[in-house]
């Protein structure tokens, strides 16, 4: 596998994820078939695409061309089967280490012998999903953020038996995609997502001890100390459903580190339905529903 240059890649999970990663690789060349369990989340997916692509083109920052030719790269798979001749096949699908590690067992029955599989995920522990595998040389954490198209920094996470080649490859694809790969061991919450732990959580801590509006933070942070978003911003773009299993990931697997101590009123406001964008409402309100994306 050494000095490969992936060509063909599967995505599987179509939601806010994993079709942004589609995009970027169709965008760089590559030919991506997208699967999903739910049938109508690949047509959404390639819809929305195709109005990012639009958007693209209305600004001026890609023709026309390269907007039907990408989106044209990109194309269903209606089973695993279907990707068993991608040289990578990717998964953005739910964040349970179960899920992930049954489907990783699939996928080695039916992928090539030097097909690299990689994970999205945000938190979970990159060696656990490889330990489900029979070649856990090929498997690696390929972590983007959201959105991908727009977040240009990947991070490439190594578990302890995950091949050099494995890595390379992987690098060399973030490269030719238009992101920036760094490359960590794996550790819960990687780089990323263990040091944004303090943003989120600290966040929480002072709307739940009442010291402030939610929306108050937010401008502090945005405005004062010249983050981006403000964290109930971002919880609301990534979503309670995808944050708070990464809070609770982090800090089972630092033995319940107080730490990285969740904090209640973040799981309160999922079991509500209080997602953020995608649900329409979540620390804010969204007229329609959002299409949020975000960790
Ligand atoms: P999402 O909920 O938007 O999409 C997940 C998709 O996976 C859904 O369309 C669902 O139907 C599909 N799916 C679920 N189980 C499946 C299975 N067994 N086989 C095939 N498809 C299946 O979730 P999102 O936000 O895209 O997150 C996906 C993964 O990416 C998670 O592991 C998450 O932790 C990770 N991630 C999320 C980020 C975010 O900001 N939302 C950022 C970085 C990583």
């Amino acid at each position: 596998m050494m000095g490969r240059e992936v060509q063909r890649v599967g995505v599987i999970g179509a939601g806010a994820m994993g079709r942004g990663i589609a995009q970027v690789c169709a965008a760089a060349g590559c030919s991506v078939q997208l699967f999903d369990t739910a049938k109508e989340a690949v047509a959404r997916a390639r819809d929305a695409v195709g109005g990012d692509l639009a958007r693209g083109v209305a600004k001026g920052r890609l023709s026309q061309e390269d907007a039907d030719a990408t989106l044209a790269r990109i194309q269903p798979a209606n089973e695993l089967r279907d990707m068993s001749d991608c040289e990578l096949l990717v998964e953005a699908i739910v964040e349970k280490l179960e899920v992930k590690q049954q489907l990783f067992r699939e996928l080695e029955a039916t992928v090539r012998p030097d097909c690299i599989l990689a994970t999205n995920t945000s938190s979970l522990s990159v060696t656990a999903i490889a330990a489900a595998c029979e070649h856990p040389g090929r498997v690696a954490g390929w972590h983007f953020f959201n959105p991908v198209p727009r977040m240009r920094l990947v991070e490439v996470i190594q578990a302890p038996r995950t091949s050099a080649e494995t890595v390379e490859a992987l690098v060399e694809l973030s490269t030719r995609v238009g992101h920036r790969a760094i490359v960590a061991s794996d550790s819960p919450g990687f780089v990323v997502n263990h040091a944004g732990r303090a943003f989120v959580t600290e966040g929480l801590k002072l709307l739940s001890e009442c010291v402030a509006e939610h929306s108050m933070l937010d401008a502090i942070l945005r405005n004062c100390a010249g983050f981006r978003m403000g964290p109930f911003e971002l919880l609301d773009l990534t979503g309670l459903d995808v944050s708070v299993p990464v809070m609770e990931s982090i800090h089972a697997q630092y033995y319940g580190d107080d730490r990285y101590r969740p904090v209640t009123l973040a799981r309160t406001r999922l079991m509500a339905g209080l997602l953020g964008r995608k649900s329409g409402q979540g620390f804010y309100s969204y007229g329609s529903r959002g299409g949020g994306a975000a960790p």
